[in-house]
């Protein structure tokens, strides 16, 4: 590929500070991400998955090595330039959906919005879009608690797109859905991949989930154990 890489990281590692002491959660991983990649990470329980995935969307910084994000290297990044580059950049979609319960779906879709200083008549009308987008455009004043989960990953979704970032990190987004309202989530993210080109990362315990990828990262005890196509994982597609 000849575009530049949207994420590249160099030797990135993290320790957990406990009273135990540090522990090692991730090790010297490199990799280069390209825009329009849709990638699956993996991995046994414990093995660096989601402490990978908040270094990428700058909610943790690293103990080691370096992190590019289109280029920047976020350490060079102060508090606010990163929480802006977070808001403006990267779309989180995690298993808890995270939406706030008191306020309607509109709302909740909106709230990126706010931080990122967009009017209220515009966000009232870029919320509504997205919800239309996830078929779900009637609900918007409904609250969350009384949409399904599969809705509710649904509203999480246009929630992280409003702010048309280029990059979704998503953290077992269906593990907590059924099979037929997981697949209907997959489909959401592979047409913003195919149709938008936002390069999605995502992580899974599910093959089935991962086959929706082109590319399968794989980590076994905080390393790096596979990098390649979802089909050529030679240890199997179950962690
Ligand atoms: N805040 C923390 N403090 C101390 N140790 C942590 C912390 N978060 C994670 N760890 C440890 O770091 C390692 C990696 O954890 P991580 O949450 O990244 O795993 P994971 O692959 O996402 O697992 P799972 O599939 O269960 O979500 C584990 O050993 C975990 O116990
Ligand atoms: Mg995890």
């Amino acid at each position: 590929m000849d575009k530049e890489p949207i994420i590249q990281t160099i030797g990135l590692g993290k320790d957990y500070l406990t009273a135990a002491g540090p522990v090692p959660a991730l090790q010297e991983i490199s990799l280069s991400i390209y825009p329009g990649e849709f990638v699956a990470i993996m991995g046994p329980s414990g093995s660096g998955k989601s402490t990978f995935m908040n270094l990428l969307g700058c909610l943790d910084i690293p103990s080691a090595g370096e992190y590019y994000l289109n280029g920047t290297s976020v350490r060079t990044l102060d508090r606010n330039q990163l929480a802006r580059l977070r808001n403006d950049a990267i779309g989180f979609v995690f298993q808890g959906f995270n939406l706030l319960p008191r306020i309607n779906l509109l709302a909740n879709v909106a709230l990126p919005l706010i931080y990122a200083g967009v009017s209220k008549a515009e966000r009232e009308e870029r919320a509504q879009q997205m919800l239309d987008k996830v078929g779900l455009g009637k609900y918007g004043l409904s609250l969350p608690g009384r949409i399904s989960g599969g809705q509710q990953q649904r509203v999480a979704i246009a929630r992280a797109l409003v702010n048309r970032p280029r990059l979704i990190l998503a953290d077992e987004p269906t593990g907590n859905l059924d099979t037929r309202t997981s697949q209907e989530i997959m489909n959401l993210f592979t047409q913003m991949n195919r149709e938008q080109g936002i390069t999605v990362i995502l992580v899974t315990h599910e093959p089935d989930i991962a086959a929706y990828a082109m590319r399968l990262v794989r980590f076994v005890d905080g390393h790096l154990a596979y990098d390649g196509a979802v089909g050529n994982d030679t240890q199997g597609a179950r962690p």
